[in-house]
């Protein structure tokens, strides 16, 4: 199948595009390298363009003919979207219209969406399942909500089918092909904790530890990147042989609290560092864990790296080789 994958130099689209190469798929990356790397595209052809061109991403489509896209390609961090919201709905629904825009002319009508927990905003109840009520407290999160909502229209309209897919928090490496997580700046608790780990930071800061969780830490939901690139296959097999427009939750269904993830990169990495207890940050809800039946039920996916020694092993494996990310 010809797939485009928007987003394909970035932490998780890499890992799919090697995902997608080695299944035998013909991919083609568009991508503007503003928070991607190129290294991490490997040999796969990449058309620098940036999302917001609708000449430029338009031009990709009809050279490339895509039968499916995967849409990874997102501004991603919550806290630049609060101080920059302009830019966030410019690139994350502006930049994805045009895009669904050049799909369709050129017959394209297969999409799987990046979605992301953030819609679900504040939730009540754990784990969250995907009729839960959708309330964001932030652009970013609103802004993928926008883009679903579109994507459930053009649906009803007939004009396409997608699967969105709502992560929670990506972690891990692909040992096999050298890909890892390297943002910048890094806001992610995994990183930030090998960061302090390998010497690169000074410590790492944990914010609230009066939270109603056991520990008093927040509870997050890890999700190894192997497992999440696979729902993607699925999600593509699914709708390619005409499964209905869904979206669905993928998370690995276990929560485990910042001090666990300290205390796991402790132990796999063997080194001593500095934690800082700082104050709660605004918006964090204390426990966001996902129910991911309806993924396991729909599409028989399932998580093979479930366990946090693991995805933090993988993690630990590739910033120690890479303490400088993709330099
Ligand atoms: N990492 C997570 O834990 C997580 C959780 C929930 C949702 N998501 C979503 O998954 C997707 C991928 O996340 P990631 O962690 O790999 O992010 P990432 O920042 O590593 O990758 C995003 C890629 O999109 C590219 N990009 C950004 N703006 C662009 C534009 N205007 N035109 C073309 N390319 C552009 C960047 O250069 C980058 O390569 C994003 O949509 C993100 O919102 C990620």
């Amino acid at each position: 199948m010809r797939v485009l994958v928007t987003g394909g130099a970035g932490y998780i689209g890499s890992v799919m595009v090697r995902m997608l190469a080695d299944e035998g798929h013909d991919v083609v990356v568009l991508d503007n390298l503003s928070r991607g790397h190129r290294r991490a595209v490997g040999g796969v052809d990449i058309a620098v363009v940036n999302l917001e061109d609708l000449s430029a991403v338009t031009e990709t489509c009809r050279a490339f003919q895509p039968e499916a896209c995967l849409h990874f390609a997102a501004r991603s961090l919550v806290a630049e979207s609060v101080a920059e919201p302009l830019a966030y709905f410019r690139t994350n629904v502006g930049g994805s219209l045009n895009l669904v825009g050049a799909l369709l002319e050129t017959d394209c009508d297969l999409m799987v969406f990046s979605s992301s927990a953030a819609t679900y905003g504040i939730p009540e109840g754990s784990p969250i399942v995907e009729d839960a009520e959708t309330a964001p407290i932030n652009p970013y999160g609103v802004s993928k909500l926008m883009f679903e909502r579109i994507l459930k229209w053009l649906s009803e309209a007939g004009s396409l089918s997608y699967v969105s897919l709502r992560y929670f928090n990506a972690a891990g490496a692909d040992i096999l092909h050298d890909l890892g997580e390297d943002h910048d700046p890094e806001t992610h608790l995994v990183p930030r904790v090998i960061a302090a780990a390998l010497g690169t930071e000074p410590s790492v800061s944990v914010y609230g530890t009066d939270y109603p969780t056991p520990d008093g830490t927040c509870v997050r939901d890890y999700i190894h990147i192997l497992d999440l690139a696979r729902a993607h296959l699925l999600a593509l097999d699914y709708l390619s042989s005409g499964g209905p427009s869904a979206v669905f939750n993928l998370g690995n269904g276990n929560g485990f609290s910042v001090k666990e993830v300290i205390d796991v990169v402790g132990r796999v990495s063997g080194r001593e560092f500095d934690i800082v207890n700082a104050e709660r940050r605004e918006g964090d809800p204390s426990i966001l864990v996902a129910s991911s039946e309806l993924i396991k039920s729909r599409l028989a996916w399932k998580p093979e790296f479930a366990d946090l020694e693991t995805i933090i092993e993988t993690a630990w494996q590739w910033h120690s080789r890479h303490p400088d990310g993709y330099g």
